[in-house]
């Protein structure tokens, strides 16, 4: 009988302190996240050294937590999954200094792990991922189209120029007064309103690649000029407008993606998976095109350890393992 893989994953890239054991890549036993989202909303966004100090104070917590509510011990753990970039550096350090320690002691593999790979994997804790798939990854870092032929091969076929879309959603979110993080909020408000402002669709090309820098920018001014003239912005038309202007854009090439590569399989990942005007437009197109679409359940949308240990197991079954020089990467386009 094949034993089985528990992966006990470890992700601290931004603002939550996660572990999870995940079995075989698809069977969540436990997770903790430890969000510091209250203590960065005072300073309207991610502050990276005060980050990497709640991760310092959280991590050994969290193990704890975690062992107890899967009621195993470290002992029965197979091997360590832990993100080692992109992100803040400092939070990242946290994270692989805990793998690299519980590694060195118990004797167990270190796995590296992509944070894209990670939200990317989110989706296998649904369903088992189905190739050759493309995957639509948006997040508060990362605006890819991916092309996967099998398990952990990635091909990057676009990406954005300049801002990501969490990023672009999360400045517009604060200069129409919303706490961080805005996306959610932006999200809610779409639904309320209508499409009645003028903003420019974002690079509505023939390419796969994406920018958001000029609808953000359009939003600032329009912000401002309306500010100045003492007109009121009517805040949850302005949402509506926005959100339909991006979730086009990324449809569009989303679908002449899916069609030009002859792919049936689209996944969608990163924190702005849990976008429901995305979600409801991508619906729509796949049923009409016969799209086998997944997305991560909501609370694996958003960065958690769940996805780190999916991802850890397929990296594991190709071989990916680190020695104890292990670093952490602020950034890096290579999925390993
Ligand atoms: O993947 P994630 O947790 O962190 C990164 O790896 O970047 O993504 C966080 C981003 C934030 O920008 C947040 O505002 C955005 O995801 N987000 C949303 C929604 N939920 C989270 N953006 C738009 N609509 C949402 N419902
Ligand atoms: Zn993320």
């Amino acid at each position: 009988m094949k034993r089985d893989t528990y992966i006990l994953a470890i992700e601290t890239s931004c603002d939550e302190t996660s572990m999870s054991i995940i079995k075989n890549g698809e069977t969540e036993v436990a997770t903790v996240v430890l969000s510091q989202i209250d203590i960065h909303k005072n300073f309207g966004g991610v502050v990276p050294e005060i980050a990497s100090r709640n991760h310092i104070e959280n991590i050994t917590i969290v193990l704890e937590e975690l062992l107890s509510k899967a009621s195993m011990k470290i002992e029965e753990i197979t091997a360590i999954g832990v993100t080692y970039g992109p992100g803040l550096i400092g939070s990242l350090l946290i994270g692989v200094e805990a793998a690299k320690t519980i590694s060195l002691v118990t004797g167990k593999p270190l796995i590296p792990v992509h944070h894209i790979a990670g939200h990317i994997y989110a989706n296998n804790l649904e369903k088992r991922l189905t190739f050759p798939l493309i995957a639509l990854v948006v997040s508060g870092g990362h605006t890819e189209l991916i092309y996967m032929k099998e398990d952990y091969s990635f091909q990057k076929i676009g990406g954005t120029l300049d801002d990501a879309i969490g990023e672009c959603y999360d400045k517009v979110a604060k200069v129409i007064g919303l706490e961080y993080p805005g996306g959610p909020k932006v999200d809610k408000l779409a639904h309320q309103g209508n499409d009645t402002y003028n903003l420019p669709y974002p690079l509505d090309d023939k390419s796969y690649n994406f920018s958001f820098s000029g609808i953000k920018s359009a939003v600032i001014n329009l912000v401002h000029n309306e500010n100045q003239r003492e007109n009121k912005i009517n805040i949850e038309d302005l949402c509506t407008t926005f959100q339909n202007r991006v979730v086009t854009v990324l449809t569009k090439k989303t679908m002449r993606a899916l069609k030009e590569y002859n792919v049936k399989n689209l996944i969608v990942a990163g924190g702005v998976s849990a976008n429901s005007g995305l979600r409801e437009k991508l619906a729509e197109e796949c049923r009409k095109e016969k799209i086998n679409l997944s997305f991560p359940r909501l609370n694996y949308c958003t960065d958690n350890a769940a996805m780190i240990g999916a991802a850890a197991f397929f990296a594991y079954k190709k071989g990916i393992i680190s020695d104890l020089s292990l670093n952490a990467v602020a950034t890096d386009n290579l999925y390993r």
